[in-house]
């Protein structure tokens, strides 16, 4: 059997330095991951082993060949307050912000880890939009326990510690109960 597809949609906040992570388990779990950072993401991915994993970044040319098979499945790990607020609000300004909005409209699979200290997470559109999300069946995923009903902010300056604690197996397991 071929590996299923699976997006990982991967946002600037510190979870980011745990994507090669997110590949080797991934993979391990039958999953061949494509990887799509925001340009904020950037930083975090160049000091990682993403062991070959394609990324890619920014929209192909017009007429060049698709870069990636339909996924089958998406995570967005982490999920920054930017990028959440924007895809909850259908703002397709990206390439990874299209990627998200094609595949929530199309109701693919998805597992979301919002990583948003207090003040971010207090904002009205932070709840608005994980509503919206929820609707539309997009699974939300704490990244302190990996508990999909109860969302809490990241401490102002404890991202790292948090990062370093994080599951995938999480994800992983989200994404099974999902269907994917
Ligand atoms: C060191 C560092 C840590 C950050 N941590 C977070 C965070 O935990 N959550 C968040 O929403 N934004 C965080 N940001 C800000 C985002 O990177 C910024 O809002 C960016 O525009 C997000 O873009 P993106 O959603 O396209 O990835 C952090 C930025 C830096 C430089």
């Amino acid at each position: 059997m071929t590996d299923r597809v699976l997006y990982l949609v991967v946002c600037g906040a510190p979870l980011a330095k745990r994507v090669g992570d997110g590949v080797r388990a991934a993979r391990e779990s039958g999953w061949s991951p494509y990887l799509i950072p925001t340009d904020a993401a950037l930083p975090w991915l160049e000091t990682q082993d993403l062991e070959g994993a394609p990324v890619l970044t920014a929209n192909r040319k017009p007429g060049a060949p698709k870069r990636a098979p339909v996924a089958d499945a998406v995570a967005v790990v982490p999920t920054t307050f930017n990028t959440l607020n924007a895809w909850a609000n259908g703002n397709a300004g990206t390439y990874p912000l299209t990627t998200l909005c094609a595949a929530l409209g199309a109701r693919t699979p998805t597992v979301a880890v919002p990583f948003a200290k207090h003040d971010l997470a207090g904002h009205p559109a932070w709840l608005a939009s994980l509503a919206v999300l929820r609707y539309a069946g997009v699974r939300v995923v704490n990244p302190h326990d990996g508990s999909s009903t109860a969302l809490a902010p990241v401490a102002s300056g404890t991202g790292e510690e948090v990062a370093k604690r994080f599951q995938w197996s999480w994800v992983l397991n989200q994404l099974q109960e999902a269907g994917a």
